[in-house]
């Protein structure tokens, strides 16, 4: 018998080496360990935060992590991440209290689908396996994407191979669901022919194949502020509203009143267009068409100061200090890598504030730690819960330049 020390990173239980999924600190299990895991704990002792998961899939389903958990551990737990991962680099910071997001608020997810002998299985992947498990009922997607599952299957039936896999992501938007497929058969005319026409007939708002738009009915449409931006296929959003909206506070409040601001990995303006609403923005993305759908919206919208936009690779081509110096906010949202290239020049810059988002504990904390010995100080960290029952993290920050160049 081993007693379950605390969780990785993973959110698996550990003891000493030996990794245990889906148990909790404290519980006491036994099993037979294989390769330093456990697969398949006998739960002894059970956690007075074990809870029966509320999803009847999550025996099978590798899609979520933490359903075992209360939402309360799961809200420390994360807290306690970032809490660790600022405390390996020697920081430390005050934590607010986790913003979760509700079951069913997922907008945007990647599924997986396979060509079976007769139809076809889309949903996640099984637990530790590459096998697919179907999720009629998954309490994580929003009614809208659970909805459009049989007709994701007659895709795969259709487009998919009998080998490979097949990656779609699908989004929910106001005009209906836009399904963006990888992984599929190579478009030749009859798959031209026979995919739209099950878009159509499902009433998908978009269908992209390997990139290629085959059907749009009415370009799908967001609410970003006071402007409507209709993203590029299969594009970044925040896979929750709520979370969005956590993060946009988050950001709102640490760039105060600036009235210049530089928003960094701008994406299609989640924070560039609502910000727009009292300050100009400086717009900054390495992918041409987010940007492009950013500008538009921002031509379309009433109300807004000027948003200008700026293609560039902030890993190659940061933005230097000379570039930043009438500016009084930067907005920071980077993808899981962090921006250790853009934050060294940021750290020489008179910046005075830093608007940080952030979908890894690990490269944030690294990052902070650049910002705060080149004299900023780390005045808070909002922790928000935007993969519920997932072992994902995510964050706001406010830097603030105390110390000059
Ligand atoms: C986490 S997303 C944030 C997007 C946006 N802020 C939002 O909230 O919707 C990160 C963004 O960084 C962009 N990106 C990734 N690598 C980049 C790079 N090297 N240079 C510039 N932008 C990059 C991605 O295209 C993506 O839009």
């Amino acid at each position: 018998m081993i007693t379950i020390e605390r969780l990785n990173l993973r959110g698996e239980g550990t003891a000493g080496e030996v990794a245990v999924p889906r148990t909790l600190p404290g519980e006491e299990i036994d099993g037979a360990i294989v390769d330093g895991r456990i697969a398949q704990p006998r739960i002894v002792t059970p956690s007075d935060q074990r809870v029966s998961a509320p999803c009847r899939h999550y025996k099978a389903c590798g899609g979520c992590a933490m359903m075992h958990a209360s939402d309360a551990f799961v809200a420390d737990w994360k807290q306690d991440v970032v809490r660790l991962a600022l405390s390996a680099q020697g920081l430390d910071a005050p934590l607010r209290p986790t913003i979760t997001s509700p079951a069913g608020s997922r907008r945007r997810a990647t599924l997986a689908g396979r060509r079976l002998k007769s139809g076809a299985l889309v949903g996640f992947h099984a637990r530790a396996s590459d096998t697919v498990t179907a999720i009629p009922d998954c309490k994580l997607l929003e009614p809208a994407l659970l909805a459009a599952i049989p007709a994701l299957e007659e895709l795969v039936v259709v487009g998919g191979s009998r080998k490979g896999e097949v990656k779609l992501t699908i989004t929910s938007y106001p005009q209906g669901v836009e399904v963006s497929v990888t992984g599929g058969k190579p478009l030749d005319t009859p798959l031209r022919v026979a995919l739209p026409e099950i878009a159509g007939r499902h009433g998908m708002a978009r269908l992209a194949w390997d990139g290629e738009v085959l059907l749009q009915r009415a370009p799908p449409t967001l609410r970003m502020g006071l402007a409507h931006v209709s993203p590029p296929a299969g594009a970044f959003l925040q896979a929750t509203p709520q979370a969005e909206a956590a993060l946009l506070a988050a950001v709102k409040e640490a760039v105060g009143d600036a009235r210049q601001i530089v928003d960094l990995f701008a994406g299609c303006g989640t924070f560039s267009l609502p910000l727009a609403e009292n300050a100009e923005v400086r717009a900054v993305e390495g992918v041409p068409e987010m940007l492009e759908s950013l500008d538009h919206g921002w031509r379309m919208a009433q109300g807004l100061k000027r948003v200008t936009t700026e293609v560039r690779d902030l890993f190659r081509r940061p933005l230097l200090p000379d570039e930043l110096a009438k500016t009084d906010a930067v907005v920071i949202d980077p993808p899981r890598a962090g921006a250790e290239a853009q934050v060294i020049e940021l750290g020489r810059s008179t910046v005075p504030v830093i608007a940080a988002v952030s979908c890894n504990p690990v490269t944030f904390a690294r990052d902070a730690r650049l910002l705060v010995h080149a004299g900023y100080t780390l005045d808070w960290v909002q922790v928000v819960d935007q993969f519920r029952w997932s072992a994902h993290v995510e964050l706001a920050a406010r830097f603030s330049r105390t110390q000059s160049v």
